[in-house]
């Protein structure tokens, strides 16, 4: 175990201190952008609108960074993680990438529990940043990572903050608090749908909590369509661990997107729109195109907004730009 871990608690981080930070300045504000090209490449009507939320812009590179901001920040205001502290998770990937970057602006160590088979950029990712990581068997995915770290926090206590994404509040009220309210007032109240995909959850309980309640939007979230798929970052529900944050009355519906089709989605956002993101974004796509035939089938007007989770440089060593 990484000597970090046993690190005693040094209170004395504030919010304010959290608040000036350049990084945390590049935080969130992401452009909604419309996709036109990919809606006339797949012969939708004009009265049928496609909204991506570019999150890749965040300076984590991921919609993550909103999460682990939320989280630190509200650790912080509680008095449960001060400088010099070491904060600890399971991660597949982006929100470790965001712990680690806050990290090291802030003077936090980072030890972290990552699926031995996540992509090679994100791990250099999270060794360039400085952070401490902990591989978990590659064969079990995010559940191996979340299992591994449940034992780690079991051993070492309360030396340490353990952030647990899955599980805490702060994840959803992330979303609930920047997301959302950006997304209502980008689409100027108009979002008829609002598309995510699942991972621990927090942007679809987060965000489509505030929307629906705020527009009434129909909220769909996305999983793989299988237990073993290769769409990193998310959770296949029925056989996954199921975070405690999830809450089933948010999603009106959710749809399951096979790794395939999320990948030809995002070669597809790349080539039609110039849009270069990931493969959850491409699974998000994928579902948003399938909603907007169903709307234009039945002939009725829709402006659906999907996330952008992430950017497709994050995986040119996986199989998702082979062709
Ligand atoms: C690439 C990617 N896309 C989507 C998600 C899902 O977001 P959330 O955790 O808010 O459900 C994650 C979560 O880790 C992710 O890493």
């Amino acid at each position: 175990m990484p000597a970090t871990m046993t690190n005693r608690r040094a209170p004395g981080l504030s919010g304010q201190e959290i608040d000036q930070l350049g990084v945390v300045k590049l935080i969130g504000n992401t452009p909604l952008v419309h996709m036109h090209r990919l809606s006339a490449h797949l012969g939708l009507p004009a009265n049928i609108q496609l909204l991506l939320k570019a999150e890749w812009v965040n300076p984590g590179g991921s919609i993550k960074d909103r999460t682990a901001l939320a989280i630190i920040r509200d650790a912080v205001d509680r008095g449960r993680l001060g400088h010099g502290q070491t904060l600890l998770d399971s991660t597949s990937g982006n929100t470790g990438i965001a712990y680690a970057m806050l990290g090291a602006a802030l003077n936090l160590p980072v030890t972290l529990v990552v699926p031995a088979s996540a992509s090679d950029e994100r791990k250099r990712t999270l060794a360039a940043y400085g952070a401490n990581l902990v591989f978990s068997d590659p064969f079990e995915g995010s559940d191996g990572a979340i299992r591994l770290v449940r034992e780690m926090v079991a051993r070492v206590g309360d030396d340490v903050f353990f952030a647990d994404q899955y599980n805490n509040p702060a994840n959803v009220g992330a979303h609930v608090g920047s997301t959302g309210p950006e997304i209502l007032r980008q689409s100027r109240g108009q979002i008829t749908h609002f598309v995510a995909a699942l991972g621990t959850t927090g942007t679809i309980i987060g965000a489509g909590s505030f929307l629906k309640q705020e527009t009434g939007s129909q909220i769909i979230a996305v999983q793989p369509d299988e237990e073993f798929h290769g769409i990193e970052g998310l959770k296949h529900l029925p056989t996954a661990i199921v975070p405690g944050i999830f809450d089933p009355a948010v999603p009106d519906e959710i749809v399951g997107i096979g790794t395939e089709d999320a990948f030809a989605y995002a070669r597809l956002l790349a080539t039609t729109e110039g849009l270069f993101a990931g493969s959850s974004t491409g699974a998000n796509v994928a579902a948003t195109a399938r909603l907007g035939a169903s709307l234009a089938e039945l002939g009725e007007p829709a402006v659906i907004v999907a996330i952008g989770c992430d950017g497709g440089s994050r995986y040119l060593t996986t199989g998702l730009w082979d062709r």
